[in-house]
């Protein structure tokens, strides 16, 4: 926060936010407004990790729109004033939440708004990659036509297929919604435990290594944690059925992707779609992008103006809430 605003919010006693990113939506930007002094970083395309330090300090509370990572070092930064931090986003892999509850400072994040938007782009991922539609693409491209044989290009079915979710939350739930009405045969998850909302979608609970042998389509939509990180490795690709379709809308790092690329390249599975990988942006000369049964989106799940907005209106909720010392409507 600039020493000026930061003199104003001190003579005036009013609570100071800060918003790490220029293009949260407006909605949000005025329900703060309306109550606090709202510094916003400017910085395009988008604000550094140093342009975030330099502005922090002495701000009640942070609209946390970014990538960058919220540690020691950045809690340090913002000092003891700081309240209330809200990320604008389901995952929170970004965040050191322990170190923000060492430090008695309140987090919440933008769940359940964003469950169908991720839920679509899980669905128009099975589907691209059922289907080969990047395969296809390229096939006109390059006026390689075949369709003269009956057997080219042709893809898996989701009708009569069995699902597996790795994870079902929100939005695996909202999958399993999507899924039914194209006649899957079962749907089946893994996680935790068993989750009472699942005999909504007559889906089973089941192992991790049961859901591997028996899906055809395998959608990750688990956080990522010490517990996830690269649980899909080499065993896990050798599980599976030459058939299946692996989509993630999670987190690229659940994945270890050069065994994702091996059992791609050896057909040990049928394709996979993307949405998210590692890095994020994925370097262009990727081993990824050479293989045809790779369907990859530079993590759009959540982007639509609908979830976008819902979910910065969500973030400053839970900065207003925690300050006004009221329950979150999203805490973590
Ligand atoms: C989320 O909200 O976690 C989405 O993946 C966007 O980062």
């Amino acid at each position: 926060m600039n020493r000026a605003l930061h003199e104003t919010c001190h003579r005036m006693g009013k609570l100071r936010i800060l918003v790490t990113n220029p293009e949260v939506h407006q909605k949000a930007i005025e329900l703060l407004q309306e109550r606090y002094e709202v510094d916003i970083c400017t910085e395009l395309p988008y604000p550094t990790r140093e342009q975030i330090l330099q502005r922090i300090s002495g701000t009640d509370g942070v609209l946390w729109c970014s990538k960058v990572k919220v540690d020691s070092e950045m809690l340090d930064k913002a000092g003891p004033t700081l309240k209330v931090l809200a990320t604008m986003s389901a995952g929170y892999d970004h965040i050191d939440v322990e170190e923000l509850k060492a430090r008695g400072i309140k987090f919440g994040n933008t769940p359940y708004v964003l469950s169908a938007a991720v839920a679509e782009v899980a669905v128009l991922l099975c589907l691209a990659t059922a289907r080969r539609l990047h395969e296809g693409r390229l096939k006109i491209e390059t006026n390689n036509w075949e369709s003269y044989r009956p057997q080219w290009l042709m893809g898996q079915d989701i009708q009569g297929s069995t699902v597996g979710i790795v994870g079902f939350g929100g939005i695996g739930q909202a999958i399993a919604k999507r899924l039914i009405p194209f006649e899957v045969k079962q749907i089946i998850y893994s996680g935790h435990s068993p989750k009472p909302q699942a005999k909504e979608f007559g889906a089973v609970f089941v192992s991790f290594d049961e859901l591997l042998r028996h899906s055809d389509f395998v959608i990750i939509v688990c956080p990522l944690n010490e517990e996830t990180k690269g649980m899909f490795n080499e065993e896990a690709f050798n599980k599976m059925k030459p058939n299946a379709i692996l989509v993630n809308v999670a987190r690229g790092g659940i994945v270890d992707q050069p065994a994702l690329y091996e059992a791609l390249k050896q057909g040990k599975i049928f394709g996979a779609g993307l949405d998210v990988m590692i890095p994020e942006p994925l370097p262009t000369d990727s081993p990824l992008l050479s293989l045809p049964n790779c369907v990859l989106l530079p993590h759009v799940g959540s982007a639509t103006v609908k979830t976008r907005t819902a979910m910065a209106v969500l973030a400053a909720e839970n900065i207003i809430a925690a300050l006004e010392g009221k329950p979150m409507p999203a805490p973590v």
